[in-house]
């Protein structure tokens, strides 16, 4: 039951928004509809949005001096409380902007109630989110540009190693490590690229929407933008509070992230298995079986792999919750934020935690070595040598194919060719055809740039050593 209300303090229970309500909310609806378990997390930005704010009502003179000063005191004051977890949430409390907002008016009285002027949550959660992603994709850039130097520390303490590339899984042609680990360096600059991108397009200025419509007041938006960092002001009310494009952005930037992740993942579950034997894991980043006390199991690669999915999860929540939605603010975008907030805590760990893991890999540089030079890999090479003798492509890469045909139904490698071998399949072979058939030859001729050649990975290697530092 709505009661006359003690100037400006809110009775127990009572709704800052109760005055049309004759009934008290039910305490089922409270607890569904409370998102403060989730956003309290936003309190310092909602804090420091509203100092922004009403530094802009002072300014418009809606609010005089003594009222802002109060009013920033009471909410640097509720900052503290909220740091040192002495904070009072009460449970009617719907959000964490609600939550503010009253224990202001309780700390200075009715002049807290003025705070609000000109605002309306729609326009203060549009904010809050976006200067709360702009520290969080910051540390995110951070540990992705950790996570590439760790890459970039084992690609130059291994330079010379040497491994079958794969395609399809087969082994295809030999490549440098290094080369394999840069792969994913690129990954991750591009992923940096896209969490950039997103920053540069979240950098408006929401306040001033308002509930959807603007606001009635002469608050300078340029001005309050400018004190909260923002180059610019959003341009349309409707789109302000409508829009969450920043969230999912954000989501797929870090899907596509986790995609990267979890194939690198992949791949260390495969080398450090038995059957390749490739890289060991530190032991501190493996666990062992219950059962079985042999084993020692790549689970962290495992679980960063599995937590993929709920990356992704989170992103088509997000879509599905914004598709269909009418303009403008629908409660359905409270849903954003426990996406979002679970996205970017995901991500982190398994960034903090693969960059460790890369650390302390262990590289098999003759386990390696051994399977870049069985397998066939260097039969590209002497199609490629026919074809400096003028032989057509097609035709060099059929007579190659006869010739490894029938090593496999000798059980001999190429390397184990003579030249008069060779020449039964073509008098193109001539005594430097044997030369081409190395590891190490086969790898300097991918020269060109972006090739496995040691003198390209080794440029890029530096070219990228030099950017992240
Ligand atoms: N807690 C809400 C959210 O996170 C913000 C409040 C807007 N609520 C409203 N009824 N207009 O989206």
């Amino acid at each position: 039951m709505s009661r006359q209300r003690k100037s400006g303090s809110l009775n127990p229970g009572e709704k800052p928004w109760g005055g049309r309500f004759q009934e008290r909310t039910h305490r089922l609806v409270e607890t569904f509809m409370s998102s403060l378990p989730v956003d309290r997390r936003l309190y310092k930005y909602d804090i420091l949005g509203s100092i922004a704010h009403c530094k802009g009502l002072e300014r418009a003179d809606v609010l005089t001096r003594r009222e802002a000063t109060a009013i920033i005191r009471g909410l640097e004051g509720i900052r503290t409380e909220i740091d040192d977890e002495r904070f009072p949430f009460a449970s009617e409390d719907e959000d964490i902007h609600m939550a503010i907002e009253r224990r202001l008016t309780t700390m200075i009285g009715p002049v807290g109630g003025k705070l609000h002027t000109g605002r309306s949550r729609n326009d203060q959660v549009a904010l809050d989110l976006r200067l709360f992603l702009r520290d969080a994709l910051g540390t995110l850039l951070e540990g992705a540009r950790r996570f590439q130097q760790a890459l970039l520390g084992q690609a130059r303490r291994h330079l010379d190693v040497v491994m079958p590339g794969y395609t399809h899984l087969q082994r295809a042609q030999p490549v440098l490590f290094a080369h394999h680990l840069l792969a994913y360096a690129e990954m991750i600059g591009r992923d940096k690229g896209r969490l950039r991108d997103t920053l540069s397009r979240l950098d408006e200025l929401p306040l001033g929407a308002g509930a959807l419509a603007g606001t009635n007041y002469p608050i300078d938006r340029t001005y309050v933008a400018k004190l909260l960092g923002f180059s610019r002001v959003t341009a349309n009310s409707l789109d302000t509070v409508s829009d969450r494009d920043f969230v999912i952005e954000t989501l797929s930037a870090l899907s596509i992230l986790m995609m990267h992740f979890s194939r690198l993942s992949e791949e260390l579950v495969l080398w450090s298995s038995q059957e390749f034997q490739f890289v060991t894991l530190p032991d501190a980043f493996c666990t062992g079986s219950s059962m079985m006390p042999q084993k020692k199991n790549p689970d962290v690669p495992e679980l960063i792999r599995g937590k993929t999915g709920r990356v992704y999860g989170h992103l088509f929540a997000l879509l599905t919750t914004l598709k269909g939605l009418p303009l403008s603010y629908n409660r359905d975008l409270q849903e954003d934020k426990e996406a979002l907030f679970d996205a970017l805590d995901t991500v982190t760990a398994a960034l903090q935690v693969l960059t460790e893991l890369i650390k302390g890999l262990t590289v098999h540089r003759a386990a390696l070595a051994r399977a870049a030079g069985s397998g066939y890999l260097l039969a590209t090479e002497l199609a490629d040598y026919l074809v400096a003798k003028g032989v057509p492509f097609r035709e060099a890469h059929h007579t190659t194919g006869r010739l490894v045909r029938a090593c496999l139904e000798s059980k001999r490698g190429l390397h184990d060719l003579t030249l008069t071998d060779l020449r039964m399949f073509s008098e193109h072979f001539e005594k430097d055809a044997l030369d081409v058939l190395t590891v190490e030859g086969a790898i300097e001729r991918k020269g060109q740039v972006g090739g496995t050649a040691r003198k390209q990975v080794e440029a890029r290697l530096k070219a990228l050593e030099k950017a992240l530092t």
